[in-house]
């Protein structure tokens, strides 16, 4: 029985040898010169003029939120499909997240729904890119013109896709991105915030370097974080970064060949190949059972567990999370489709490094687990 893991990045590019400059010169710290290569072309990929290197992607959400001077009395408008960091974001700043519904085609937010959540405390929307395809940035770009609303972009899912061909990451006031194994490119941990105000940009550079002062470096002003990227992160991101084309190509392969062999298969909803505005780039190769299948993704993830194949859940709604309902959050809250989803939704192997035999062994075994232990 092969084993097939649910991410395995590949890291056989120039990787090694930009760690060993790192530790042949020394400089492994994040006052290293790979982080501003890696700041500076990663900012260009995706048509930027500024780019500032985080230890993570939860952590350049919540760099953003205090950059934007976010807070108390502030409402934020958000999906509820989505991961814990962008809610935790907002309320760690004693904003108010406001959440939305998803589409159930693309599973992103769903844009006509924005409008009747905005009111006068409402100070941006937080648009977040799920799984693969971008969210439909048109219309959702027309409302933040008429109402006077800033955007904040989480692209950690969306390295290399585009929007209408402008790139996914150039939408935001503050665009961020996670470099997480499972993402396009990765620096093992790593978190990149893009944008093209200066001002914002040296914002975010101070406190992700806890605000030290250029003059009295211990004398602080406001409180920050240490929330570094280290030459050695950046040196993974450069390497992977010249790699970029290849990977999303690779990945839209991956993609290709699970429809093509999953497509027959009733019982499944499949990832969308394409909407109008982009072709998917499949962050994760995600499935939703359909209501006739009478078991629920948990219990198909155990079952493929028993083919030692990899999976996870989807993201469970902000509004339906203990810890936000404790808060007192979400009171009256319900967003039927993303709480189907999460339920009937799961992804399977869909890393970088995947084969076209684990591919070939993942469906046989979805087929098995659907239909034969079933019946
Ligand atoms: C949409 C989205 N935002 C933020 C994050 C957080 O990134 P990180 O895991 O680097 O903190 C993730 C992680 O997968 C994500 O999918």
């Amino acid at each position: 029985m092969q084993q097939v893991p649910v991410n395995e990045p590949l890291l056989d590019g120039n990787e090694k040898q930009y760690l060993n400059e790192c530790i042949n010169s020394g400089w492994i710290s994040s006052e290293g010169p790979f982080v501003e290569i890696f700041e500076e072309q990663f900012a260009a990929q995706v048509g930027r003029k500024y780019g500032v290197a985080v230890s993570n992607g939860s952590a350049a959400l919540e760099v953003a939120i205090a950059a934007l001077e976010i807070g108390p009395g502030d409402e934020v408008i958000l999906p509820t499909f989505t991961i814990i960091s962008c809610a935790s974001a907002i309320v760690r700043a004693g904003a108010v997240p406001v959440v939305v519904d998803c589409e159930s085609s693309t599973w992103n937010l769903d844009v006509s729904q924005i409008e009747s959540k905005i009111t006068s405390r409402t100070k941006a929307i937080m648009v977040v890119h799920i799984y693969g395809l971008p969210v439909n940035m048109d219309p959702l770009l027309e409302l933040c013109h008429h109402y006077g609303l800033q955007i904040i972009e989480d692209a950690a899912e969306a390295h290399g896709q585009t929007y209408k061909n402008r790139p996914c990451g150039s939408f935001g006031i503050i665009s961020t991105f996670s470099f997480y194994p499972n993402k396009h490119i990765t620096t093992g941990e790593g978190g990149m915030l893009v944008t093209d105000d200066e001002k914002l940009a040296q914002r975010c550079r101070s406190l992700r370097n806890l605000c030290f002062q250029s003059h009295k470096r211990f004398v602080h002003e406001e409180l920050g974080w240490n929330f570094r990227m280290t030459n050695m992160q950046a040196a993974l991101g450069v390497a992977q970064l010249e790699r970029l084309d290849e990977f999303v190509q690779r990945k839209r392969r991956m993609g290709r060949c699970y429809t093509e062999q999953l497509s027959n298969v009733p019982g499944l909803q499949l990832p969308l190949a394409n909407a109008d505005y982009a072709s998917n780039i499949y962050w994760v190769y995600a499935l939703v059972l359909t209501d006739e299948v009478p078991t629920d993704a948990q219990e198909m993830m155990n079952r493929l567990g028993q083919y030692q194949i990899g999976t996870r859940p989807f993201f469970y709604p902000m509004h339906q999370q203990p810890i936000f309902r404790k808060m007192g959050l979400f009171e009256d809250v319900t967003c039927p489709v993303a709480e189907r989803i999460a339920r009937r939704g799961f992804y399977i192997p869909s890393g970088l490094a995947i084969t076209d035999s684990q591919i070939e062994y993942v469906v046989k075994a979805i087929k098995d687990c659907l239909y034969e232990k079933v019946a």
